[in-house]
């Protein structure tokens, strides 16, 4: 398998490249860009920042958990091809240097590749954009305000351009580049593991070491990005990633977007995917417990056969779901609806961490009573899972305080989670049952979020 790519503005190809290694390591030990650094090689602290551009715009990913298959017909940008071809420092370098916002330097690098990727995107939510960046010595604030003098200057010429037209025009087995391609290839070779952000896969790599063969890479196929919305339908495709999947839930179900915000990070927003957030079947997924509770349907597909189920019963057990070898996510729907939706995201950082507890609740009041209600928890169970009994109690009954204080036994006959290093059993529960005193206080006006909270 052959495959192109520019780097830093020069094509390169590369022969048969192992399928698992990273572009950390190959810029590295084979390019000797030792600018970009290795901090933790599980995408967690940025360090290891990189450029990618392509027709679909420019991004800052985590070289560490970057395969280099996943580079194909791209274009990277390393800390060393930032500065223009003269050698003029870029505006994020300059400001940089100007505003003190490197000390020990270690994470510098990984910062100026988000900054300028955030500076190339015209963004200007600089503490959203650089949640992935971790540095120790600066205190942050002079990066930012590096960051707010930046974007006050114009994009230079030789970032704008994604050069990729010049590259050799190979089709990489292994790559599909459709739907259809990829339904005929993933159902001859059903052993295969499916690599769509890699933002999983990867740390099987780096942390594992687990030796994966054969993989079948998905981000060719641009008809599993789209997102559609009609008068009756959401319909998102197993592609979309988090930022996208952001921005278009955000008028639609704000508070869903809103939890997106805290999804990792930038880097890892931008490759993650909503079919592999879905397939890994995570107990503690971000996004399964909010398409539940909004009632979305799973489509799957096998060859030319596609079945859809209703999401939650795609999650079995832990470790087991309801999907045959060679078959795939291919999309996910919800019926369009009043937008109900709270979704609260309890996890030990605010930034880039993982859930202990994640709740969604999309509950209908009319008249003061509860006339529906699907709730749906991570964190709780062995799989992301409906609150029955609660739902149950609830329904029916007045939105108030003392309904929710009738519910308290039914959570324990809905979920017995377990103690974890993010959180013991009791902590989870209590959580879960706050959330939904949240839920009312939220429906009642009153100010929840930590951002908003003041003494
Ligand atoms: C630093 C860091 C922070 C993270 N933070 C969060 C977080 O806040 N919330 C959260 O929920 N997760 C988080 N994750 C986990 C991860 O980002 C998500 O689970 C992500 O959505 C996985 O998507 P992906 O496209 O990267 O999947 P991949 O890693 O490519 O694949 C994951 C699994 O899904 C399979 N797969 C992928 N696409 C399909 C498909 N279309 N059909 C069938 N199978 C498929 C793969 O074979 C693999 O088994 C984090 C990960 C990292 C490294
Ligand atoms: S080395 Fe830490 S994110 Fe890649
Ligand atoms: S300057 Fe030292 S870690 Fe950021």
């Amino acid at each position: 398998m052959n495959i192109s790519f520019h780097l830093n503005g020069d094509p390169v190809t590369l022969r048969d490249p192992a399928p698992t290694a990273t572009l950390l390591d190959w810029l590295r030990t084979t390019r000797c860009l030792t600018g970009t650094k290795e901090g933790c090689n599980e995408g967690d602290c940025g360090a290891c920042s990189v450029i990618v551009q392509d027709d679909r715009g420019t991004q800052a990913l985590n070289a560490c958990i970057l395969f280099l298959p996943q580079l194909h017909g791209k274009s990277v940008r390393t800390v060393e091809g930032i500065a223009a071809p003269d050698g003029t420092l870029h505006p994020v370098q300059q400001a940089m240097i100007d505003h003190h916002g490197s000390q020990c330097g270690f994470c510098t690098p990984g910062f100026i590749a988000a900054m300028t990727a955030a500076h190339a995107n015209g963004a200007t939510d600089h503490d959203d954009q650089l949640a992935g960046n971790l540095c120790r010595c600066t205190g942050y604030a002079p990066i930012i305000r590096a960051a707010e003098e930046a974007a006050t200057r114009p994009v230079p010429d030789h970032i704008a351009a994604h050069p990729a037209s010049d590259l050799p025009d190979t089709e990489p087995a292994m790559l599909p580049r459709s739907s259809a391609e990829l339904a005929g290839l993933y159902a001859a070779h059903p052993e295969a593991t499916l690599v769509a952000g890699a933002t999983d896969v990867g740390l099987w790599v780096t942390k594992q070491l687990r030796d994966l063969d054969p993989l079948i890479f998905l981000h060719r196929c641009d008809d599993l990005r789209d997102i559609t919305v009609d008068d009756e339908t959401i319909t998102i495709g197993a592609m979309v990633n988090m930022n996208d999947l952001r921005a278009a839930l955000a008028p639609l179900h704000p508070s869903y977007a809103e939890m997106l915000r805290r999804y990792a990070s930038q880097q890892i927003r931008a490759a993650a995917t909503l079919g592999g957030n879905i397939a890994n079947a995570s107990p503690i997924g971000d996004n399964p417990p909010a398409l539940i509770a909004l009632g979305a349907t799973l489509h799957l597909r096998h060859g030319e056969a596609r079945r859809t189920l209703p999401l939650e019963e795609f999650f079995v057990d832990y470790g087991k779901q309801d999907r045959a070898p060679g078959e795939f996510v291919e999309k996910v729907t919800i019926s369009r609806q009043p937008d109900r939706l709270r979704v609260y995201k309890l996890s030990k950082r605010f930034d880039q961490d993982i859930s202990a507890v994640l709740g969604a609740f999309n509950i209908t009041v009319e008249d003061g009573t509860v006339t529906a209600a699907r709730i749906a928890f991570g964190g709780m169970a062995a799989t992301p899972k409906r609150a029955a009994h609660v739902e149950a109690a609830i329904t029916g009954q007045p939105w108030c305080e003392e309904t929710i204080a009738g519910a308290w036994d039914a959570w324990a006959e809905d979920f017995s989670p377990l103690s974890d290093m993010r959180a013991s059993a009791r902590y989870r529960l209590d959580a879960a049952r706050n959330m939904l005193t949240r839920c009312l206080l939220d429906d009642l006006g009153a100010q929840t979020s930590v951002l908003e909270v003041s003494a």
